[in-house]
């Protein structure tokens, strides 16, 4: 089975990865955790020159290296490890090119649909966690921990986007997600983070109890 995490930056991915891995070791079930950008070799070199705040990316050029990135990552790593029947989480992924690039930056969405399906070859999540929170919050929290880690050059080009920004890609996710309501499962991670990993551990009980051959 394959799983995602979305949501805007600051949404708390990195907590709910964090409970959610511990309750797979628990389980025993075999699964991998990968990311994007930066989830294959070449992915480690795209990720530093999306995520630096010194580079100016036109939209194109960034929605391309995007696709670069998943492209190797599907073929190098996603597959391989669904095939060798693997969970694979990945911390974002198609969803994450079309709600920033597609109603962030306004490149057309259902483009941004159809170069997804090629550069996967078709490979969509089974489920994808989404993490519904306000921009503004998970802006001021991804800020504060970029900060704190020293990470506001190297990885900060789009906490420095400006609120309206992120107001625009949050509205993406909740409106794509209504799209797809069937691979979505929407969490409100305004709750305490115990209650919004609770929600998801339920969800993926769910889907690991119905799926066949996942
Ligand atoms: P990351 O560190 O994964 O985000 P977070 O701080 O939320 O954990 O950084 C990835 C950034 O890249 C994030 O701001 C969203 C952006 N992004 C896109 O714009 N398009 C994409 O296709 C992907 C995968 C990420």
């Amino acid at each position: 089975m394959f799983i995602t995490l979305e949501g805007i930056e600051g949404a708390g991915k990195g907590t709910l990865l964090r409970g959610l891995c511990a309750w797979l070791d628990e389980t025993a079930r075999p699964y991998i955790v990968t990311r994007e950008p930066g989830g294959s070799r070449l992915g480690q070199v795209l990720r530093a020159e999306l995520l630096d705040v010194r580079h100016s990316i036109v939209p194109e050029a960034e929605l391309f290296l995007y696709l670069a990135d998943r492209a190797q990552h599907v073929h190098e790593v996603i597959r391989p490890a669904l095939a060798a029947g693997n969970i694979v989480i990945s911390d974002r992924y198609a969803d994450s090119t079309i709600v920033y690039q597609g109603y962030g930056r306004g490149l057309d969405v259902e483009e941004l649909v159809r170069l997804n399906e090629r550069a996967t070859q078709g490979l969509w999540p089974h489920l994808t966690l989404l993490l519904d929170a306000p921009a503004a919050i998970g802006l001021e929290r991804a800020r504060k921990r970029n900060a704190r880690k020293g990470m506001s050059t190297t990885e900060g080009r789009f906490e420095a986007e400006a609120l309206a920004f992120h107001e625009r890609v949050q509205h993406g996710y909740v409106t794509f997600a209504a799209r797809n309501h069937a691979r979505f499962a929407v969490l409100d991670a305004t709750q305490p983070l115990e209650k919004v990993l609770q929600d998801a551990l339920a969800v993926v009980q769910n889907r690991l109890n119905t799926s066949v051959n996942r």
